[in-house]
């Protein structure tokens, strides 16, 4: 089996992190080589750690990182059985690209989108194939997250849909089974959670860290929820809100101002060094 992402970001750099992890062989599709080479480089960090704390063998490690290849160029997808895309969360280009896709893959290969907000359905729009077309929703940060969303969209093939469920498990995921409604299972609630906690801060008038301190020690999260929109990207949880905003006009999908004051002033959290915290 061979496996294509397209945008190795974040997101589409732990999930080839996850597939070549579980053997399978990966390609993976930046704009230009230094930014697949950078993604290439995390993967290779992040593989290292987990040498480094016991969890691989050194020579599993190098066996999955030979495993992944990159391009620029998505002719080299023509004889991946699945794709997964992850480019910027944006319809048109997405749309553009899995007609692209389309033409390119053969005809039984699995087009699969990381969309977190976006609608699964207009993005197969774009295609003549849409029964081909299915979500794979990861969780940030991919490779530790243990869920994957496989979304069923109008014209999904219930073939697609248990490929990308079948995949989903070969990485080690729990996959859910949802359809294409807004938010899809978890961000249908935590967006708006999220943005609940985010005008605590200014209604109660408690710090960050308290609001933090509050929702580990007393609801039992993980994370607090600033450490987690500074983690997601202050940028990405604006963009998601006002996708689901639009989508389903609840006031609570809005993006708080200051979340969106943030964003305006480049306090994008954890990957531009300042949010909510400093790195
Ligand atoms: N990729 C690969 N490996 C990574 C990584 C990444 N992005 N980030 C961290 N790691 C590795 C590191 O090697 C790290 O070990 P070292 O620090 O020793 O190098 C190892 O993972 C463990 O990291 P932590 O010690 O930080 O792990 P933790 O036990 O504190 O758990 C967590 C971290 C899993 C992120 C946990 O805090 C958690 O579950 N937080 C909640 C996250 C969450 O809710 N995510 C969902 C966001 S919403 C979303 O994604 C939806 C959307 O569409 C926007």
């Amino acid at each position: 089996m061979k496996v294509g992402v397209v945008g190795l970001g974040a997101m589409g750099a732990g999930i080839a992190q996850l597939c070549v992890e579980a053997g399978v062989d990966t390609i993976g599709r930046e704009v230009s080589m230094e930014l697949a080479e950078s993604a290439r480089d995390r993967i290779g960090h992040f593989l290292t750690r987990k040498v480094e704390k016991g969890q691989l063998e050194q020579a599993a490690r190098d066996d999955a990182v030979g495993r992944l290849s990159l391009t620029t160029a998505l002719a080299d997808f023509a004889d991946c059985d699945l794709v997964i895309e992850a480019i910027v969360e944006e319809l048109a280009p997405k749309q553009q690209l899995f007609a692209e896709l389309e033409r390119i893959c053969k005809r039984d290969a699995v087009l699969a989108t990381n969309t977190s907000a976006l609608s699964v359905t207009e993005i197969a729009s774009a295609t003549s194939s849409p029964e081909r077309v299915v979500g794979m929703h990861f969780f940030n940060p991919a490779p530790l997250m243990p869920l994957v969303e496989i979304i069923r969209a109008e014209l999904t093939s219930d073939d697609a849909f248990e490929t990308a469920y079948a995949f989903g498990e070969k990485l080690g995921k729990h996959p859910i089974r949802c359809y294409d409604t807004p938010g899809f299972v978890v961000n249908r609630v935590l967006i708006p959670l999220l943005n609940d906690c985010i005008r605590v801060l200014d209604e109660s008038r408690v710090t960050v860290e308290d609001l933090d301190a509050g929702m580990k020690h007393g609801a039992g999260w993980p994370m607090g929820p600033c450490e987690l929109v500074d983690l997601v990207g202050i940028d990405v949880h604006v963009h998601a809100s006002d996708a689901l905003y639009e989508k389903t006009h609840e006031p609570r999908m809005a993006a708080p101002p200051r979340l969106v004051a943030m964003r305006n002033a480049g306090l994008l959290g954890r990957k531009s060094g300042r949010g909510f915290y400093t790195y």
